[in-house]
């Protein structure tokens, strides 16, 4: 129920650009995004790399209608993989091929996400492409094939385990040896296409995950979930998989404890870390995964 109204309200436009500018929105906003400019976002990743953590940046936006805005999101990404080269920060970009404007013109978001991976294959480094609601899922794998073959290892796609889909679309990905983030799916999907049942998302994502840090292409398990990490550990330890084979990836606020457990024991570990002022949409979905976030905002907000 909780989920639903959530995830209905990060679609609702009136009440994104109310908050988006709205001081209280950034100060709660605050517990998922590592604040609203590029030098922000830096020095979290850095304070994020000096727990030997890597890092994943995400510059927030989706849905943009004009190429303008679509131009200006790619030029973040440009300016960040200039930092992160710069800087010597250990991390990545992911970004969204509706802030490119694929909602409009996909032919513009191939362009633009082909000039970005360009540039993270010149600066040594990686561009995820993150996954959006269902009506994208075939064209965004699509484009990420199409990237792939142009920049081989540079450019990675993302599958969702609440999607019956994703079991073939693994082995699709995989066979090609594109790099894949196995997550459970932040967006509302129908029982037409995806799992209702919470039970089912999670078993998947653990058939999809073996066989994933099994194969020789290097996979992200992006999960909180401590008994499906657990599973994982147990799993790579009984087929004497190596730890460098996977990464775990988290979000950016979210289970400290496990990102710098996992860390300590030496396996891989990325944290997503999105910035900007276009945070909505996003921070709803995270309260849509966790309606408990909402007292713990309340409380944190009337104790400052
Ligand atoms: P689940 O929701 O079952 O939560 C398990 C436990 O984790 C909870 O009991 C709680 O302890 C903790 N937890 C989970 N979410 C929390 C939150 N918001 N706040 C506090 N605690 C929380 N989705 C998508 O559709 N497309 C994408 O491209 C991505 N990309 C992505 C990257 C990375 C690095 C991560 C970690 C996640 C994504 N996601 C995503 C989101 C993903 O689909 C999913 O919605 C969330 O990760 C929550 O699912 P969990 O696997 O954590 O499990």
């Amino acid at each position: 129920m909780l989920r639903s109204a959530f995830l209905a309200l990060s679609r609702n436009q009136a009440m994104r650009s109310f908050s988006e500018r709205s001081k209280v929105g950034r100060r709660l906003s605050g517990r998922f995004v590592a604040g609203m400019t590029v030098d922000e976002a830096l020095q979290a990743a850095e304070q994020v790399n000096s727990d030997g953590i890597a890092v994943s940046l995400d510059s927030l936006g989706e849905s943009v209608a004009a190429e303008p805005q679509a131009r200006a999101s790619a030029e973040i990404y440009h300016r960040l993989l200039d930092q992160i080269q710069a800087r010597g920060i250990n991390a990545n970009v992911s970004a969204k091929l509706t802030q490119m404007g694929m909602d409009f013109d996909p032919a513009l978001a191939e362009r633009i996400m082909a000039e970005i991976v360009a540039h993270a294959t010149a600066a040594d480094s990686f561009v995820r492409v993150d996954m959006e609601g269902s009506e994208l899922t075939e064209a965004t794998l699509l484009m990420v094939e199409r990237l792939h073959a142009q920049a081989h290892g540079r450019v990675g796609a993302v599958l969702q385990s609440y999607l019956y889909r994703t079991e073939a679309d693994t082995d699709r990905l995989l066979g090609q040896g594109i790099r894949i983030r196995l997550c459970k799916g932040a967006y509302k999907e129908g029982p037409s296409l995806a799992f209702p049942a919470k039970a089912d998302v999670d078993r998947n994502y653990v058939k999809l995950a073996r066989r994933m840090v099994a194969s020789p292409v290097f996979c992200g398990m992006a999960t909180h979930d401590e008994a499906i990490v657990t599973e994982i550990c147990r799993f790579v330890q009984e087929k004497g998989i190596a730890k460098s084979a996977f990464e775990f990836q988290m979000l950016y606020g979210v289970r400290r404890d496990l990102q710098r457990r996992l860390a300590a024991e030496g396996f891989g570990v990325r944290v997503y870390i999105p910035f900007g002022t276009e945070w909505y949409p996003y921070f709803m979905r995270r309260l849509a995964e966790r309606p408990a976030n909402l007292l713990f905002l309340a409380k944190n907000f009337f104790r400052n």
